[in-house]
């Protein structure tokens, strides 16, 4: 279990507001038959991050199931790997905007996610900005994994902006999202090194092997209500 502070590589960071994340302690009562935490996940790729998720769940590791897999591509993996485990998969069309959901669009992932009763939305590899409409409905609720230890790095690429920027260390950063692109309070993040002869395809592939162990183990602690926040303070019980 995580614990505050440093633990196998992954680092507390702090938030910039006080916020006190629930994450529904009260339904999280496993085998009393009650209602079971819910996750959505969404994602435009291949779907590792989801993959390691739902097989997280599945294990026990989150305390947590996975109630939907939304993808805005038709042929996604994440859809795939998603079926391949029983899971609800669904293709939603994202609409005419080219970086994020349409109104339409939007209003049908908030729809799906409300239908699913989901209790945390986690964003794994979704590449269209939400803003709005989705994070007012689910303040606070919606987390991301971004491929760099932010603040550096955010945006597109952020494995190839590190190589090219000549960093020794980056790694991988579990945050809330907000309106910004990548600039929601950090939850923990996990470091990778750079390596010499490393290309942007050996970096990657280095940086989502550490998203496979900080994301579902972050998830589990939000499952679990064992993350407070304060300020930019973070305390993990
Ligand atoms: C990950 O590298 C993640 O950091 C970024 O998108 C990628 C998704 O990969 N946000 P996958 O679809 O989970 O394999």
């Amino acid at each position: 279990m995580l614990v505050g502070g440093d633990l196998s590589g992954i680092r507390i960071k702090h938030f910039p507001f006080l916020l006190a994340i629930r994450c529904n302690l009260m339904d999280v009562r496993g085998m009393s038959g009650a209602k079971t935490f819910r996750l959505g996940l969404l994602g435009s790729g291949k779907g590792s991050n989801a993959a390691a998720i739902a097989d997280a769940c599945a294990s026990g590791q989150i305390p947590a199931q996975v109630a939907i897999v939304l993808s805005d591509v038709a042929d996604a993996g994440i859809l795939q790997q998603a079926r391949e485990r029983g899971l609800p998969a669904v293709f939603i069309a994202p609409g005419k905007l080219r970086a994020k959901l349409d109104e339409a669009a939007g209003a049908a992932y908030i729809r799906a996610l409300q239908d699913a009763q989901v209790d945390l939305v986690a964003l794994a590899g979704f590449m269209r900005i939400l803003q709005g409409a989705f994070l007012r409905v689910f303040a606070q609720r919606v987390v991301n994994i971004h491929p760099a230890l932010l603040p550096a790095f955010p945006g597109l690429e952020a494995w190839k902006q590190a190589l090219d920027y000549g960093v020794k260390v980056t790694g991988a950063t579990v945050h809330f999202v907000d309106q910004g692109v990548d600039t929601g309070p950090i939850i923990a993040q996990r470091t990778v090194p750079v390596l010499p002869g490393d290309t942007p395809a050996t970096l990657h592939a280095r940086i989502q092997e550490a998203e496979r162990v900080v994301y579902p183990a972050t998830i589990a602690a939000l499952a679990r209500g064992a993350v407070r926040v304060q300020g930019r303070q973070t305390v993990w019980q």
